[in-house]
């Protein structure tokens, strides 16, 4: 039981980076130059994730309910995302993160589903940090698609099904909500919200948050963990 209450170190990181068109918008720009910017975040986070613990980091790029923006900014955010994958594939392979993208690909267009399988491909190998990047993505149509395959449902089962249990989760831009991220895997996630837009964000944001999530008792539903008998100097076990 005490397991349970251990810091599981490396850690599963995800950030619903949100905030880029109003930080935009506050500066006179379109909506669009700001998830340009929220792209440098993405790599200031990504080169620092892996030295504060974080071994699995999943990013909320684009959600399946973003469909609904206007096409110009849809098709804006699926270049930038293409062009991310193209630019950043030798950073990956030098930093050893490996890169996957999450969610569905049967709605992407062609340019941004190859430039996932060549990024995936060229950064298999990583082990230093395993970049989850979501895109097309809702929590509640994974729970769907998974339960179906199972023939047998469990919680077992759709934990193999779905991705690894997210540890922290951090959402910027002020907002306080789930939108449909990571559902299943996010039970028992501790949960910090920052009131920074995503452009804004820096590495001393992602160092501040892991220092709270360390500071947090993770209980699981459990209570807390009675505190370690004093060292007699001698391993007794009575
Ligand atoms: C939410 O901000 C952000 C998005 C829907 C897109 C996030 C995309 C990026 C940061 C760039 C590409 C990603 C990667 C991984 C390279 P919002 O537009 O909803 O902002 P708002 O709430 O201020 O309108």
């Amino acid at each position: 039981m005490s397991n349970h209450f251990a810091l599981q170190r490396p850690f599963h990181t995800a950030i619903i980076m949100d905030g880029n068109g109003r930080w935009a918008i506050a500066r006179g720009l379109p909506r669009t130059a700001g998830h340009c910017a929220g792209v440098e975040t993405v790599r200031r986070v990504v080169e620092a994730a892996p030295d504060l613990g974080i071994g699995i980091l999943t990013l909320f790029a684009f959600s399946s309910d973003n469909w609904r923006r206007p096409r110009t900014e849809v098709d804006w955010l699926m270049a930038l995302l293409a062009e991310y994958m193209e630019r950043e594939t030798p950073r990956c392979i030098e930093q050893g993160v490996r890169m996957q993208v999450v969610g569905r690909r049967d709605r992407l267009d062609g340019p941004l589903t190859a430039a996932i399988a060549r990024c995936e491909a060229a950064t298999a190998a990583g082990t230093r940090l395993l970049l989850r990047i979501a895109v097309d993505y809702s929590g509640r149509d994974a729970i769907l698609a998974a339960a179906r395959n199972l023939f047998e449902p469990s919680r077992e089962a759709l934990d193999r099904a779905l991705g690894p249990p997210v540890d922290l989760l951090i959402r910027t831009g002020g907002e306080r909500r789930l939108s449909d991220f990571l559902l299943w895997e996010c039970a028992y996630a501790e949960i910090i919200f920052s009131r920074r837009m995503w452009p804004e964000f820096g590495a001393g944001d992602l160092a501040g948050a892991v220092r709270e999530f360390q500071g947090r008792q993770r209980r699981f539903g459990g209570i807390p963990a009675p505190p370690a008998p004093a060292q007699r100097g001698e391993a007794w076990l009575d």
